[in-house]
């Protein structure tokens, strides 16, 4: 059987944001710069390092801002073109994507993250889908994602990015039952969201990046609630195990939680101390807070 081409990335960017209000009040979580980029921008550019070509946002009430990012700003432009600002024009012309190539879909109430995929059920069609969630930034020598289509074209099926975690905070993540490890490739043989720690399979847990087959689709239409009532990806995920190929990945760089204050503040210090005309100062200033 040949592979399907992996073309499409959903993006799901409904949830509230409660952990950062007010700031989120107005404003979408995504929006959140770290240094000087949106997340959104981040994912964005993860997945076209990857190859994908057409994006889909999952948004709800108040996000437009999202999708606007990814649009021409004309007046902006004019006056950067009328004050000769010519590498800040560079850059907004770098990151523009092609026409037609984003397209949004709203999810009218936060049911979940599995609702949030199954809202962009048109998009994904009958291709394998990369889903990013831009609250997990990721900083990687190799996009997280490209890292995740190879594994995707060389096993021919399911795909997630997983990072060992101590076991004490394994409730807070989907977690996978391992089978076999060859390389960084570890067969999934089992995944349950948010366990108890003393019923965990492991303490290897699935972050913000996957690609999946879009039978996931025919699952997530079953509607079935899951830990904290709401309709979860990983109990329809669990349920390709068996009938796909599905493995995780042990991806190499960092991953920083930018959902959680701490992990938006780290990101925010790592980020910068990667920046040349930035990371003397950032590191100088450090000093004084030790
Ligand atoms: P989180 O669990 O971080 O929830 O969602 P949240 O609402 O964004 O933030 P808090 O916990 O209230 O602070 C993980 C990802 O799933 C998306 C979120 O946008 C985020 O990218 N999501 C979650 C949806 O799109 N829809 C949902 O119903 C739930």
């Amino acid at each position: 059987m040949s592979i399907k081409p992996l073309r499409k990335a959903v993006f799901p960017v409904a949830g509230l944001g409660t952990r950062f209000l007010p700031a989120t009040k107005q404003m979408a979580k995504e929006m959140l710069p770290v240094v000087d980029k949106p997340l959104i921008q981040y994912a964005v550019e993860e997945a076209r390092a990857a190859g994908i070509e057409q994006f889909c946002f999952v948004t709800g009430r108040g996000k437009t801002m999202l999708v606007d990012q990814f649009d021409v700003a004309y007046e902006l432009e004019h006056v950067l073109r009328e004050r000769n600002k010519t590498k800040e024009l560079e850059m907004l012309h770098a990151q523009a994507l092609p026409p037609g190539a984003i397209v949004s879909t709203r999810q009218q109430v936060p049911l979940g993250l599995g609702h949030a995929i199954w809202c962009a059920r048109s998009f994904i069609g009958d291709e394998p889908f990369a889903i990013l969630l831009p609250d997990d930034l990721m900083q990687c020598d190799v996009s997280c994602t490209k890292q995740l289509a190879d594994a995707y074209y060389a096993t021919g099926g399911n795909v997630v990015a997983v990072e060992e975690v101590p076991r004490e905070i394994v409730n807070r993540y989907g977690v996978i039952a391992p089978g076999a490890t060859t390389g960084n490739l570890v067969e999934i043989k089992g995944l349950v969201e948010k366990p108890k720690v003393e019923e965990a399979p492991s303490n290897i847990t699935v972050i913000g990046r996957y690609v999946l087959m879009p039978e996931v689709i025919g699952h997530l239409s079953r509607m079935e609630r899951g830990a904290g009532n709401e309709i979860q990806l990983t109990d329809s995920m669990a349920k390709l195990i068996g009938a796909q190929p599905f493995h995780g990945v042990l991806y190499e760089g960092r991953r920083f939680d930018c959902g959680d204050k701490i992990g938006y503040l780290e990101a925010q210090i790592a980020f910068a101390l990667k920046r040349p005309e930035m990371a003397d100062a950032v590191r100088g200033f450090l000093k004084t807070y030790t």
